[in-house]
């Protein structure tokens, strides 16, 4: 049985993978309109998709352990980000931010002694280190890129077969 404490808190992690959803779902379709960035798009549709399965792996297991999972509310992604760089530097900013969320949430678990809780979140700590790598890898290259057209070419083309992989 989770405690209240633990529920909350899980609960405010739904939000986070909800809201990161949104936040990619936006991204997909402001990349969806600029031209030759179809690669992009759909990394960004595909990423809104794993988003939204981390969310439901938590409200699965919140009800299982005899918890109440809440559907959050969403607020509409900001679009701070103007150019492609930019895009995946939130990205990479945004992933960095649910680490250290989900980081919380261990602490938490731990001192609430809930083990089970402990255990079930360690998917989370290990999906979080591939996910700032990936964040980190595509920012690399496009300060490699600059604005070489046929670098950006490719590294559209990169992402399209990365998610296809
Ligand atoms: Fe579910 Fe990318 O954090």
């Amino acid at each position: 049985m989770l405690s209240k404490t633990i529920q909350d808190a899980l609960n405010k992690q739904v939000l986070v993978e909800a809201q990161s959803s949104q936040a990619y779902l936006a991204m997909a379709s402001w990349a969806d309109i600029q031209p030759g960035l179809k690669g992009v798009t759909q990394f960004f549709f595909k990423h809104s998709d794993e988003e939204r399965m981390h969310m439901l792996k938590l409200i699965q297991y919140i009800n299982e352990r005899g918890g109440f999972a809440i559907i959050p509310a969403l607020v509409q992604p900001t679009l701070t980000f103007v150019s492609l760089k930019k895009a995946f530097e939130e990205l990479f900013r945004h992933e960095v931010n649910v680490s250290n969320s989900i980081n919380e949430l261990v602490d938490i678990a731990l001192n609430e002694k809930d083990y089970a809780t402990h255990n079930f979140l360690q998917w989370y700590v290990n999906e979080q280190i591939e996910e700032e790598k990936l964040a980190r890898e595509c920012n690399d290259k496009l300060e490699l890129i600059g604005d070489d057209k046929s670098g950006l070419y490719l590294f559209d083309r990169d992402i399209m077969l990365m998610g296809n992989e």
